[in-house]
């Protein structure tokens, strides 16, 4: 049976099941590749409630479908780095191959693309390019990892969890330069993450791998599914009245990275006041909706000053992030597979899927739609 592809179309909000486009290929440098699982995330919730996709030069839509575990089934000539039968998990941002680089700094091109400026680059299944809701497509080998046996039901949760590896390690690499490399190696930060999406539960993986304590705080109250899968990771699970978001002592009770998951500007302005000394926030949540500013942001900034804080926003991953992500997925797999096992709440056929890219099951983390069996 061949599945369709779902795809974003221009005008649009609900998306669409259409007939994939056939693969031509593998030419020489190209890989042919089949879609086993596909993950819904956010992402695509907001290309489709926009319903303004940015549809590849020359098409009517935007196939969608960016995380994704694929079996490669067919390589081009002068192919070395992955055989026919190897599980892979795809880049999403790659450079354009040129055509709207106009006007762009040239050393701004010569970036790693997740350090790229609009215009620079397409990310498969989100800009420019389609995505991976393919039975099959053609990519080069350069933009395919490689999963290793052991982690086959869970490694479609790589990219996302790259994600936060990038926020962690952003957050990593800056304490380091202005603190020295032992800071956090010998002294762990705590940590606090904000939310109990897909990047939440993403950046609980980057944290415990490091062997971090990590608080995870949320909406839900103690009894929910979330809740306990927090507690399953071992982290400390929070509700709504569980901290104090501004405590007498913050070097005692604050911390020193705090992963700001919920894109909500109150959460992430009252979980400011959480910041330890040297302490570091790092947005990885955005909301698309406006929001009614009712905090003292000035106070927020003069603490950060005074602190020394760092906030950063970050997007996208350098290739060692989706390289830590799998490899963390496999460290991790023995003592926490089967809590990351249950972050994939849903599994869905393509054709049953429109539904759950504008819809969030309660207490749902991830959808994953089924293309193809991975043994
Ligand atoms: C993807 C990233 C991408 C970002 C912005 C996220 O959903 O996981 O790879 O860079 O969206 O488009």
């Amino acid at each position: 049976m061949t599945y369709p592809s779902i795809a974003a179309i221009p005008g649009e909000q609900e998306p669409q099941l259409v007939d994939p486009i056939e693969p031509q290929g593998p030419e020489s440098g190209e890989v042919l590749c089949e879609t086993i699982y596909l993950g819904i995330c956010g992402t695509d919730r907001e290309i489709l409630h926009s319903a303004s996709p940015h549809v590849p030069f020359g098409a009517e839509q935007l196939v969608l479908g960016h995380e994704c575990l694929a079996r490669v089934l067919e390589v081009g000539e002068g192919v070395a780095d992955v055989r026919a039968g190897d599980l892979v998990v795809p880049a999403v941002r790659r450079p354009t191959t040129g055509a709207t680089t106009e006007g762009i700094d040239a050393f701004k091109l010569k970036r790693r693309p997740d350090m790229m400026p609009w215009g620079a680059y397409v990310e498969r299944g989100i800009v420019w390019e389609h995505g991976f809701s393919l039975p099959q497509w053609i990519d080069r080998p350069e933009y395919l990892y490689h999963v290793p046996t052991g982690i086959e039901e869970i490694a479609i949760l790589s990219e996302p969890i790259s994600v936060s590896e990038k926020a962690v390690r952003e957050a990593e690499q800056a304490q380091a330069a202005r603190l020295g490399e032992q800071e956090w190696l010998a002294n762990p930060p705590r940590v606090l993450i904000t939310g109990m999406g897909p990047i939440a539960f993403a950046a609980v993986i980057c944290c415990r791998a490091r062997g971090w304590d990590v608080t995870v705080w949320g909406r839900d109250s103690e009894d929910t599914f979330r809740a306990a899968l927090a507690r399953e990771f071992d982290a400390t699970y929070v509700g709504l009245d569980g901290l104090s978001f501004s405590p007498a002592n913050v070097e005692q009770d604050g911390f020193e990275l705090v992963l700001e998951c919920t894109g909500n500007d109150r959460v992430m302005m009252r979980s400011a006041g959480l910041l330890a000394g040297c302490g570091i926030m790092v947005w990885l949540g955005a909301s698309r909706l406006p929001q009614v500013s009712e905090f003292d942001v000035n106070q927020i900034m003069r603490s950060a000053i005074l602190g020394n804080h760092l906030f950063i926003g970050t997007v996208n991953n350098a290739p060692q992030d989706m390289q830590s992500a799998i490899n963390h997925l496999a460290k991790l797999n023995s003592q926490y597979g089967g809590a990351i096992a249950k972050m994939i709440t849903q599994q869905v056929d393509p054709q049953d899927s429109l539904w759950h890219y504008t819809n969030r099951v309660p207490q749902g983390i991830k959808t994953i739609v089924k293309y193809a069996q991975w043994s």
